[in-house]
């Protein structure tokens, strides 16, 4: 049975709606002398957009499927994953509680209250803080049991979305990306996109190697070394073909670059920066402080470094995280005072 089918056989819950566009970056394009096209998956219609939605299509079917009425998740205090799944916790009628940890404990104001924790407050969800997420699948285990013990029916869901159930979110995005390419008659060279909890990364490279087996798919990492991020990936695409029934295709080549990421997760340097600043100049486009200025950081060195296979069109999936901007404003200033 083809990929396409056997993910249609899964229960899922229809967040995104139509397909995400797919965009020309014709400035860019022409500073950079080579074609770049953008996926825009953040545009997904709800609560500011990113790539958690897709994943929590299937997730949140999964919890409604199981009677849950309460989403349990954990992020940083800025996480995007956290905002949107307390977005669909509202949309469904369910309750939201959230571990929060402070990964580079700031004591910046904006980033402790502004930007996506000012919106899980409007969603209703309620946000815990930790120390640190050392053990994040025990903490969220330990938080289920007590909100168990008060009468809920907690449904847990792991940082960033990123089980096989998560990823299927990936494939399914996948395929409607080489269905649009085929019709734009495109054959991409490379698909560049943020590495971090791995759901993404590992969803879409299984997704690709099997509709877009030409396409190098490169994982720009955002908190770790290749060497510790290969791991996650790897299982994230073996789990998820083995809950799809489908196989592994031997071509599949896992590429991660960890250049773009330092000085760690949560913290822009100067490339990240320039990088947001240059899509939005240029474009009109927001990237974000911790996971797509570091990503369209790595695009823009590999294109000036010939870092990619082929010559052809480059795509960056552009995975949202622009509320996080409002947290780093005094990263972002253009005169810092
Ligand atoms: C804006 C944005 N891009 C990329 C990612 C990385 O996706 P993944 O955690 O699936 O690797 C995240 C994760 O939170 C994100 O918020």
């Amino acid at each position: 049975m083809k990929i396409s089918d056997r993910i249609a056989s899964f229960p899922r819950l229809d967040l995104v709606g139509a397909a995400t566009p797919l965009q020309k970056l014709d400035r860019v394009s022409c500073m950079l002398g080579r074609d770049i096209y953008i996926k825009r998956d953040d545009t997904t219609p709800l609560a500011f957009g990113g790539n958690k939605l897709r994943k929590l299509e299937f997730l949140a079917a999964d919890a409604q499927r199981l009677g849950a009425d309460t989403l349990v998740t954990a992020g940083a205090i800025q996480s995007n994953h956290v905002r949107q799944t307390a977005a669909v916790a509202a949309q469904l009628g369910m309750r939201c509680h959230a571990l929060l940890e402070n990964p580079t404990d700031t004591t910046d104001i904006d980033y402790l209250h502004s930007g996506n924790r000012l919106l899980l407050d409007l969603f209703d969800a309620h946000g815990e803080p930790v120390a640190a997420l050392h053990n994040a699948d025990a903490q969220l285990q330990s938080l289920a049991d007590r909100l168990r013990g008060e009468g809920h029916k907690p449904y847990v869901i792991p940082i960033g979305g990123s089980n096989p159930l998560g990823a299927l979110g990936y494939v399914h995005a996948g395929l409607e990306l080489a269905q649009q390419a085929k019709a734009m008659g495109i054959s991409f060279s490379a698909v560049v996109l943020a590495s971090g909890s791995a759901g993404t990364h590992g969803g879409l490279a299984l997704a690709l190697a099997h509709a877009m087996p030409e396409t190098q798919v490169i994982g720009v990492t955002v908190s770790r070394t290749a060497e510790a991020q290969a791991p996650k990936v790897a299982a994230l695409i073996d789990g998820t073909a083995d809950l799809l029934d489908v196989e592994v295709p031997p071509e599949l080549r896992l590429e991660l670059w960890d250049e773009y990421f330092l000085p760690r997760y949560g913290e822009p340097n100067e490339a990240t920066i320039d990088a947001i600043r240059l899509l939005a100049r240029t474009e009109g486009v927001l990237l974000d402080p911790v996971y797509t200025g570091k990503a369209m950081a790595g695009l823009l060195d590999g294109v000036t470094h010939k870092r990619f296979d082929g010559n052809g069109p480059l795509l960056f999936l552009h995975t949202g995280g622009a509320p996080a901007l409002f947290a780093y404003r005094d990263a972002l200033r253009a005169h810092p005072i």
